[in-house]
């Protein structure tokens, strides 16, 4: 049996200790060949494709990024190819003329997408989630979250010295895409005195008086975390929207930090490493029992698995209701 894997969309902590536990249970455990799809779906359109072997593992389990490469290549996406081109078919030839008995396709909720289009075309595919913004469908935890969280709750507790000396409201914007996962849980770990998420809707003027109800108490600075995607005006990003109306409801002198890349950048955290090997090993499961079509899953502390029908075009976002977010509320820091 012979399969190829890809990586796709954004890099985060964890892809190359995924890599490692596929192939190694593959070509240890299996004795399935595997083969390496480089830059996403755009190395099936190129037919750039190498073995991976045991010597091809070294190293992987705490590098960052990954060693395949990325790309945001969605090659069903007709409107973004020349009329000459037909992605779709140039992926089933390279993958027909490479006998590969399966693609494995890590990625976030554009890949799932990608992923169940191409099983549709009469692909095997068995996928894995991949995103530091933790907003795929079916699973409770994609790896790259908590590595994601530990770099933003480091950054949030260094913040509070400039904050306390310099008594300034410190404004810290974190990646998350739709969702307000990794703002909510680094806001709460780095004891952020206010937390803005997308999915709920706050009020410039309560942030104001949480501001000044500080002041009052004798601390006369604060830690206001943003999630990237919350609503903003004029098409200002996130931190800084939030900074300037900071500054003008409460005179106080405010800052701005955009994490950026930082966060998804790096080894990732023991509990990725994990999460990432063990997800790997059973996409391997899967496919030695010729069970595919399905993108694994954490659920509870189980490794599973959904159909890949059911995850593609869900998003999994912040609700109401997230323990996290009660107690924010109790403590007086989130919205809701
Ligand atoms: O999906 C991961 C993510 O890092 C998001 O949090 C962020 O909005 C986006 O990717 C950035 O994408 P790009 O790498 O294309 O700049």
């Amino acid at each position: 049996m012979k399969i190829g894997i890809l990586t796709s969309g954004g890099d985060c902590p964890g892809i190359n200790a995924t890599i490692r536990g596929v192939c190694k249970t593959a070509i240890n455990h299996y004795g399935i060949e595997v083969y390496g799809i480089h830059n996403g779906f755009r190395g099936l359109l190129d037919d750039d494709i190498t073995p991976l072997t045991e010597n091809s593992l070294t190293g992987l389990l705490n590098m960052g990024g990954t060693i395949l490469g990325t790309s945001r290549e969605k090659p069903f996406k007709r409107r973004m190819s020349p009329a000459s081109e037909d992605k779709p078919a140039m992926m089933l030839n390279t993958i027909r003329n490479r006998e590969l008995d399966c693609i494995v396709c890590i990625g976030g909720n554009g890949t799932q997408k990608t992923a169940a289009k191409l099983m549709e075309s009469g692909v095997n595919v068995v996928s894995i989630p991949k995103t530091i913004d933790n907003d795929v469908w079916g699973t409770d935890i994609s790896f790259g979250f908590d590595s994601a969280v530990s770099i933003a709750t480091e950054a949030i507790d260094r913040l509070h010295s400039t904050a306390s000396s310099h008594q300034r409201v410190m404004v810290i914007e974190v990646m998350g895409h739709k969702a307000g996962w990794i703002a909510l849980h680094s806001g709460m770990a780095g004891g952020g005195d206010i937390i803005l998420l997308p999915e709920i809707p706050y009020d410039i003027h309560r942030i104001g008086d949480t501001i000044i109800n500080r002041l009052k108490k004798g601390k006369p600075y604060s830690i206001v975390v943003v999630a990237e995607g919350i609503q903003t005006m004029e098409g200002k990003k996130a931190a800084q929207y939030i900074a300037e109306e900071i500054a003008y409801e409460t005179g106080f002198e405010t800052r701005e930090t955009v994490l950026g890349y930082i966060q998804r950048g790096g080894s990732p955290t023991a509990f990725d490493r994990n999460l990432a090997t063990r997800m790997g090993g059973h996409a391997t499961e899967l496919i030695a029992q010729g069970l595919f079509g399905r993108m694994i899953a954490l659920k509870g502390d189980r490794i599973d698995s959904v159909p890949l029908g059911e995850v593609a075009g869900k998003l999994k976002l912040v609700t109401p209701d997230h323990d996290l977010i009660l107690q924010g509320r109790r403590m007086g820091v989130c919205f809701g």
